[in-house]
């Protein structure tokens, strides 16, 4: 079975690759995803607070002179001794470089355009075989108009590649008014790659301590129709590559975003949850599947079901939502 598949240029052995989780934040971890079985691992986010404090901290060096050794090391602020995120997501990078062989994605987390972003190319000397850039950025304040949001995103992913030459993907949202003229925007502006779609941290309140909430849950496999949705009608009309991300828990679950058109298909949850040889139960189960199917390769399956080229988008929407609306009042009316 030839599960081969390109992302971003690059050539992997199959479509399943690691997301950014606590499990590629360690070199146990990233080994165990790569024996595992997965095409690719992206290793969890380098932050943009990170890279700010970093930064504050040798400025706070720098200014505090060093007319004598031992007169420096007092000036030294309490944080510079322990060895601080960026330096550590550094020599991670590098070292999980080293130990696999399949392609390892730095990924960087941040909201504005700052200096930060410069950061990128420490990444890449470091041997990152791409960039993902995860764009979480929430716009609280009412007044921000939509607009600003989207270019804020362009303006982000324009300042890395401008100083880097590995390929950058960005991890998107789904809370665009319209989410698919981004996705365009991005792909004209350079992206290599686009991540559908970045799950948010979304707090709870509790009723009995009348308190708010926090928390990561894990997914569930319905959250992966609307990534699903967006990929079918994004495959073809973009030139980046489409990386599915959210709610993959079964193989047929991984089938279903490459008939959408996915590139590659990557997982979280479903190895926080059983562990990262689990890809391995992923990919026997895709092969196994694929094996049913009469596909000889991933290559022969990719997009069969997405948005066909040439269809008006929105009536072919709108059309399934009426046909879905209708069946749905059928099986559950009259109330
Ligand atoms: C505990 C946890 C930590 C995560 N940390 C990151 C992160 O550092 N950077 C990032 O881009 N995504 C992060 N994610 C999001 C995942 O990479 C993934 O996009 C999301 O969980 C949806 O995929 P899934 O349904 O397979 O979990 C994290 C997810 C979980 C559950």
């Amino acid at each position: 079975m030839d599960l081969s598949t390109r992302y971003l240029g690059l050539e992997l052995r199959n479509p399943l690759v690691a997301s950014a989780s606590p499990l590629s934040n360690t070199l146990d971890g990233i080994r165990r995803l790569a024996d595992g079985g997965v095409g690719a691992v992206v290793l969890y986010s380098l932050f943009e607070e990170q890279l700010r404090r970093e930064a504050a901290e040798n400025a706070a060096l720098a200014d505090a002179g060093s007319e004598s050794f031992a007169e420096a090391l007092s000036y030294l602020p309490p944080a510079a001794g322990a060895e601080p995120g960026p330096r550590r997501y550094l020599n991670l990078l590098e070292r999980a470089v080293a130990a696999v062989d399949i392609p390892v994605i730095a990924s960087l987390n941040g909201v504005t355009t700052g200096g930060w972003t410069d950061y990128a190319s420490a990444l890449e000397a470091a041997g990152a075989a791409a960039i993902e850039l995860n764009i979480y950025y929430l716009p609280g304040d009412p007044l921000l108009r939509g607009r600003e949001v989207e270019d804020r995103h362009v303006e982000i992913l324009t300042t890395v590649k401008a100083v880097v030459n590995v390929p950058v993907a960005v991890k998107l949202s789904p809370y665009f008014s319209s989410t698919g003229e981004v996705a365009l925007r991005l792909d004209r502006a350079g992206a290599d790659g686009l991540v559908l779609f970045n799950r948010f941290l979304q707090p709870d309140i509790d009723p009995e301590t009348l308190t708010v909430t926090g928390g990561f849950g894990l997914s569930s496999p319905a959250e992966a129709r609307l990534p699903r949705a967006w990929i079918a009608l994004l495959a073809g009309r973009v030139r980046a590559s489409l990386a599915a991300t959210t709610g993959v828990e079964e193989p047929a679950d991984v089938a279903k975003y490459l008939l959408a058109g996915a590139d590659v298909v990557m997982t979280a949850s479903a190895l926080l949850r059983h562990g990262p040889a689990y890809a391995g139960v992923l990919l026997e189960g895709l092969s196994a599947w694929m094996a049913r199917k009469g596909f000889g390769a991933v290559a022969g399956l990719r997009g069969l079901l997405a948005v066909p080229a040439g269809t008006d988008e929105a009536a072919y929407e709108r059309a399934g939502y009426v046909t879905a609306l209708q069946a749905a009042n059928r099986g559950h009316g009259p109330w």
